[in-house]
Parts: structure tokens; sequence; C-alpha cells
């Protein structure tokens, strides 16, 4: 990677208050570096999420989606003022203070209170002391994430970084224009105009099903056909390849536009032991800033470099 990139990947990245499985915090240097960020309409997100993407991009205008009614419960309960960090840091530290003296029991009395009244507040407290900041609905639409063991969670420092997080979003969606919406990504891209810019992150083919989150084929389908008449530019997030297979869609459906990939860990449970390579890949319809700096890459040289990782740690063992 040239010097230049490596400087641009360590550029500061704004953490976002909620945490979900698929967040793009790593990738945005990647992204942001890819485009010219001085679009003139609106950036369209109709995969949101934990919002990590667009909220570093800081548009003055933005649509932010997502089909989990509880991500836009929660933004829209800040944006509007209903929590702010001095709730927040109130909240947190409370309910903080009777899990480390309750354990586990509390924190499923909070997931049921939550499965009842859909505070956004305990949805916060949820998803910051759940297994592995996960987001994850049954049938019933229940959020049933088991707790991540860890009753302290709430120290001082934990909270404050929360609550600067709430007041970054806080901040942000008042001196712009951004909306937050709970909506179906096709309803979302419906719309969109030449001036605007559109990055989606859908869920990967096949992943996880989830009451608010699943994709099947029937949706990536749905989602090129709109893609791929858009007036405006946009960027998909999808996966390239792992070490078993490779993502068939950017041979077919997505083969007509530009990739840009790059490397990424994942861990699978918390033992770095367990950390798997992914080729990440950024399809989108104009010419990218810098489209030298990322060549597509082939999973075996990421499991090269990881086997080198490996014999490293071995040695410093055994040293
Ligand atoms: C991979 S995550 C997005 C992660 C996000 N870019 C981030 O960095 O935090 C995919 C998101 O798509 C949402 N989603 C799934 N199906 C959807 C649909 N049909 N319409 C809109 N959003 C959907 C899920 O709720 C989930 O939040």
């Amino acid at each position: 990677m040239p010097a230049a990139s490596i400087k641009s990947d360590m550029m500061k990245v704004m953490i976002p208050p909620i945490k979900c499985q698929g967040i793009k915090s790593k990738l945005v240097p990647f992204i942001k570096r890819t485009v010219d960020w001085s679009f003139e309409g609106r950036w369209i997100e109709p995969f949101m999420g934990s919002g990590v993407v667009g909220f570093n991009i800081t548009p003055r205008n933005a649509v932010f989606a997502d089909s989990n009614p509880h991500l836009i419960n929660f933004y829209n309960a800040i944006a509007s003022g209903k929590i702010d960090g001095l709730k927040v840091r109130e909240f947190l530290a409370q309910q903080g203070e009777i899990l480390s003296k309750c354990g586990q029991d509390y924190y499923y009395e909070v997931r049921e209170r939550f499965n009842k009244t859909h505070e956004p507040l305990d949805f916060l407290f949820l998803n910051r002391c759940c297994f592995n900041g996960m987001i994850r609905f049954n049938r019933k639409g229940h959020f049933n994430v088991p707790f991540g063991h860890k009753p302290q969670r709430f120290s001082k420092a934990y909270i404050t970084k929360i609550v600067n997080q709430v007041d970054y979003v806080y901040v942000m969606s008042r001196h712009s224009n951004w909306s937050f919406i709970c909506q179906d990504f096709k309803e979302t891209l419906r719309g969109i105009s030449g001036d605007d810019f559109v990055y989606c992150d859908p869920p990967y083919v096949g992943r996880h099903v989830d009451y608010f989150d699943s994709w099947d084929e029937e949706n990536e389908r749905y989602l090129f056909e709109i893609l791929n008449q858009s007036p405006c530019k946009f960027i998909l997030s999808t996966w390239h390849s792992n070490q078993h297979r490779e993502n068939t869609f950017l041979e077919t459906l997505w083969s007509g536009f530009q990739v840009l990939t790059k490397e990424h860990f994942y861990y699978l449970g918390a033992k770095e032991d367990n950390r798997k390579p992914m080729l990440e890949a950024l399809v989108m319809n104009f010419t990218p800033k810098h489209s030298h700096e990322e060549p597509t890459q082939r999973v075996e040289q990421l499991l090269l470099l990881e086997k080198l990782a490996e014999y490293q740690r071995n040695e410093r063992s055994v040293s």
C-alpha cells in the first residue's frame, strides 16, 4: 500500500453509539478516500445500521434509513433531543451500577422490559453489554441476544465514551439536514436524483436471517435493477471472497461496474486465533479517485499474511 494510503487509513474515525454486525468502522477511511465528497445533493444510506459511514462523511443533507425500527427510533430520539448526553450518562451510570451488583439477571430483566416498551435508552444499554454488540431479533420481533458476560461494563470512562458518541450525533443532526427513516430500501431508493450520492451496505446474501434483517438473491437482484439505472453516483459495499468462497454476484450482476477491494479480518468469537481473512469490495458506477491503490487480491494472499502473523506470534511466545 502506498505511504499516502497508510496515512489516510489512520484517519480518525468517529465511532457511533450503537454497534451492529457488519459495522464498517474499519472501512471508513477506505470509503472516504475513494471519492471526492463535494456533491450538492443528499447522502442516501438505505441500510444505515450503526450509521458509521454517513456519520463520518458528514453530509449537509442526508437520508439515513433502515428496516430495523429500533435503530431508527434510537437515532430519532437523539435528533429530537428526547435523549442527550446528560440523560445517557445518568441512565447508564444508574443501570450499570445495578448490573454490576446483580449481574446477568439484570441484563435479562432489561431485555424483557425493552421487548415490551422499546425504549431507546434500554436499546442502547442492551447493545453495549450484550454478546459482541450484536443486534438480533427473533421471529416474534423480540431482541434475543444473550448477555456479554461483563457485569462491570459501564465504567465511568466507558460511559463518557458513549456520551461523546451520542453528543456527536446530536450536534451533527442539529447542524445538518439529516433524517432517520424506518423503511425498506426500495422505498428509500425511490426518487433519488442526479445530485444525490447513494451508499448501500445490504446484508450479505444468505449470511444471517433475522426479523428485521434478512437478504436473499431476489433482494440483491432488485437492488441491482435500481442501482443499474441510478441517475447518481453510488457505492455498494459487499464481500469479494473469503478462504472458502467467492461472491459470484461480482462476476454476474455487478460485473459492469468498477470494483475496489480491501482485506479485512473478522473474528469468530473473541479469540485472536479465530481471525478470519475476508476481502471486502466496493462496487461503484464511477471512476474512483485512486483506482491504482487496491488491485483485486486473492484470499490466498491473505492466508499467507495470516500464516506470517501466526508464525511471528509463535516466535514471540518461544523467545
Ligand atoms: C450490514 S448492515 C449495515 C451496516 C452499516 N453500514 C454499518 O456500518 O453499521 C445491514 C443493515 O441493513 C438493514 N436491512 C436489512 N434488510 C433491509 C431492507 N430490506 N431494507 C432496509 N434495510 C435493511 C439491517 O437492519 C442492517 O442494519
